[in-house]
């Protein structure tokens, strides 16, 4: 048998997040030309292997908090009420991850769809095992795995989500990537102060990460700019750059992704 050789090369980890790719505020809307273009962007960059994650955005958040994913099941709740809520949810995600493994073939690039529905098991909403097996074995092939945020098994809940920023978070020690990139609709993370005036943090720490308020404008289950902030910290401390950026600004993510110094809130590697 011929021996397959090993690509050496550590991935970069893209998140495209629900709030860059759909209108957050309306129900089920694709931003079909950002979509295009970021599809475009990183099926530009040749010489980097990519693992690319989007989140939900108006595809699946408010489904997620109508039908309860994001929390413990409520005294007396029917438990066939949240397995259909679960269904319905990741029924809408899913029409999103069509809409983006289409967007990236037309821009040039290989998709290969990697649900972790299966592959995932949350307790009490949080990760307690993440198989990336098959996310592995779709780069060795020299295909780009895109997996996205998701209803998964829960222990405790029957069933509950797994964010994207969190999946991101999970894979780095099983990875090992060279930087994650999270794209938004926001050029970093701010600090307080009014609309428009609020300055933009270079550095993200984890005082910085917990003073940060979760509710955004729109409805977000997984934990919103805090729970982003949060988890580019965990990522530093695992050795590795995190990134937010503007997934608006042209040319900002096939420039992330080359390992240019981007513009955006950084977590940079910790010393372990
Ligand atoms: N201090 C802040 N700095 C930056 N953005 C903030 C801040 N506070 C609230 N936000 C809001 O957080 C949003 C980004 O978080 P959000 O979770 O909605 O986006 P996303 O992760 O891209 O989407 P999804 O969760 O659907 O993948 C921005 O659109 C912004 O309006
Ligand atoms: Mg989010």
């Amino acid at each position: 048998m011929e021996s397959v050789t090993v690509d050496p090369r550590p991935p970069v980890l893209v998140k495209l997040g629900g709030s860059l790719i759909t209108r957050k505020r309306e129900e089920e809307r694709v931003r079909p030309k950002v979509l295009a273009r970021l599809c475009r962007e990183i099926a530009s960059v040749a010489d980097q292997r990519v693992v690319l994650l989007h989140g939900a955005g108006s595809f699946g958040h408010s489904g997620a908090l109508r039908f309860g994913l994001n929390r413990a099941p409520e005294g007396g709740a029917v438990p066939s009420d949240r397995a259909r809520g679960a269904a319905i949810v990741a029924g809408e995600i899913r029409r999103l991850h069509l809409t983006v493994l289409r967007e990236f073939v037309r821009a040039g690039g290989a998709p290969f769809s990697v649900p972790l529905s299966t592959h995932a098991r949350n307790r009490e909403g949080r990760p307690v095992e993440l198989d990336a097996g098959p996310i592995e074995s779709v780069l060795e092939g020299g295909m780009t795995p895109v997996s996205f945020g998701d209803v998964v098994p829960d222990d405790a809940w029957g069933f509950s989500i797994l964010g994207a920023d969190t999946i991101a978070t999970e894979l780095v020690p099983i990875l090992h990537p060279a930087r994650v990139i999270f794209a938004s609709d926001v050029e970093g993370v701010f600090g307080p102060g009014r609309s428009g005036q609020r300055p933009l943090i270079p550095e993200v720490t984890d005082e910085i990460a917990q003073s940060l308020g979760s509710e955004g404008r729109t409805p977000d289950v997984t934990g919103g700019i805090r729970g982003k902030a949060l988890a580019m910290c965990a990522i530093a401390r695992f050795g590795v750059d995190a990134v937010l950026i503007s997934g608006l600004t042209d040319g900002a993510l096939s420039r992330a992704i080359r390992g240019e110094a981007v513009y955006g809130s950084w977590a940079h590697a910790r010393p372990r």
